[in-house]
């Protein structure tokens, strides 16, 4: 029997404290900032987002995505051979948020690994959860998620906490006689490193008293990314991804991009010749949920009818530093 990975299942999780822009602008304008939220709010399509609870971490926001994954998947926490996980917002430096997750979902078999292309790490963890199933017979059931919480790691105070909403998505991903997964491709420019994250906490500058005070020890947008990073990236991508895996534009039921900008999937879709209806968005409802995103939209499009079974689904997705991922799959 050949070996081709499937989606399983997914899951999603949405924490429960909205945080509107109504909210956000009441805190901007206070501190002599009146015009920032309703900017972003109509460049982006972001109209709320939602935080967990004060005394969670990323671990704690992936886990009931992991379990209701598992649990429509048919499967145990004690089934699942490995566990890759998609994060730019961990709960520690090291270790991985995948070996606390482990732990927390009571997965005593399974191995785990985190994945660390920011928002760009849900389609690499299936892109390489597929290879392993596909190579390794006894690595039967992997449990692959993409979680965030970024808004804890930024400055309340810092205009682009706007776009930060918490959440987590999740896949279970196994062996099957056809496809399942068909093809991946991935770009990247590390010349944009130094644009937006977090740059002391780490080896080029450990955390200390002057760079926790002067903010480096949080997430900041130092320089706008020009638009064409997306607007022809991710065409480019698609275009590759589809041709190498001979598919065209019009064989694609949906696409579901990185959430953060709405008329930057409109011009995307465009130029992938894609319709603007089969590429699902969510990040009007939900904010723009990075390394969470792409799973979140792609159990959402499910529930809600968007992505049937035997569907070509392509995911692309882009994360800071920069790096930029799609896969497509036959559901
Ligand atoms: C972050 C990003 C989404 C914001 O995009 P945007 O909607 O185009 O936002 P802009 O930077 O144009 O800002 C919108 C407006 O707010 C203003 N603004 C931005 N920051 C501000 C601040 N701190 N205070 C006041 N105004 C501000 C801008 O001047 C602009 O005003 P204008 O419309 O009058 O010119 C975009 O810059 C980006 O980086 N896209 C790529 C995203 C990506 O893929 N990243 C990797 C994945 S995480």
């Amino acid at each position: 029997m050949s070996r081709i990975a499937n989606i399983i299942s997914t899951a999603h999780y949405l924490p429960t404290r909205k945080v509107t822009n109504a909210e956000l602008n009441e805190r901007f304008t206070a501190l002599g900032n009146p015009d920032v939220i309703g900017k972003f709010a109509a460049s982006t399509g972001i109209e709320q987002r939602f935080y967990a609870p004060d005394d969670w971490a990323t671990s704690d926001l992936a886990l009931p995505a992991a379990q209701e994954a598992l649990k429509r998947a048919g499967r145990k926490p004690e089934d699942v051979d490995l566990i890759i996980l998609g994060t730019d917002s961990p709960d520690y430096i090291t270790p991985a948020t995948s070996v606390v997750v482990q732990h927390k979902l009571g997965a005593k078999n399974a191995g785990t690994f985190d994945v660390g292309c920011a928002c760009a790490s849900f389609p690499t963890a299936l892109t390489i959860a597929s290879g392993i199933v596909a190579t390794n017979p006894g690595i039967k059931t992997v449990l692959v998620i993409g979680v965030y919480m970024m808004h804890r790691l930024a400055d309340p105070t810092d205009a682009a906490i706007f776009f930060y909403g918490d959440g987590a998505g999740a896949a279970v991903i196994e062996a099957g006689d056809k496809p399942g997964f068909i093809g991946a491709a991935m770009q990247a420019d590390g010349s944009y490193a130094e644009s937006w994250g977090i740059y002391s906490g780490g080896t080029a500058e450990p955390a200390s008293e002057t760079s926790v005070k002067e903010g480096r020890t949080q997430v900041r947008l130092t320089k706008r990314y020009p638009p064409e990073i997306n607007d022809t990236g991710w065409p480019k991508l698609f275009h590759r991804l589809a041709k190498e895996n001979h598919f065209t534009a019009d064989e694609v039921d949906q696409v579901i991009f990185t959430q953060v900008r709405k008329p930057t999937i409109e011009l995307a879709a465009q130029n992938c010749g894609v319709p603007i209806e089969k590429c699902h968005m969510i990040m009007d409802k939900w904010g723009y949920t990075g390394s969470a995103c792409i799973p979140m939209a792609l159990d959402d499009a499910i529930s809600l009818g968007k992505i049937k079974p035997g569907n070509l689904v392509v995911m692309i997705g882009s994360g800071v530093g920069y790096n930029q991922a799609a896969c497509a799959f036959r559901m």
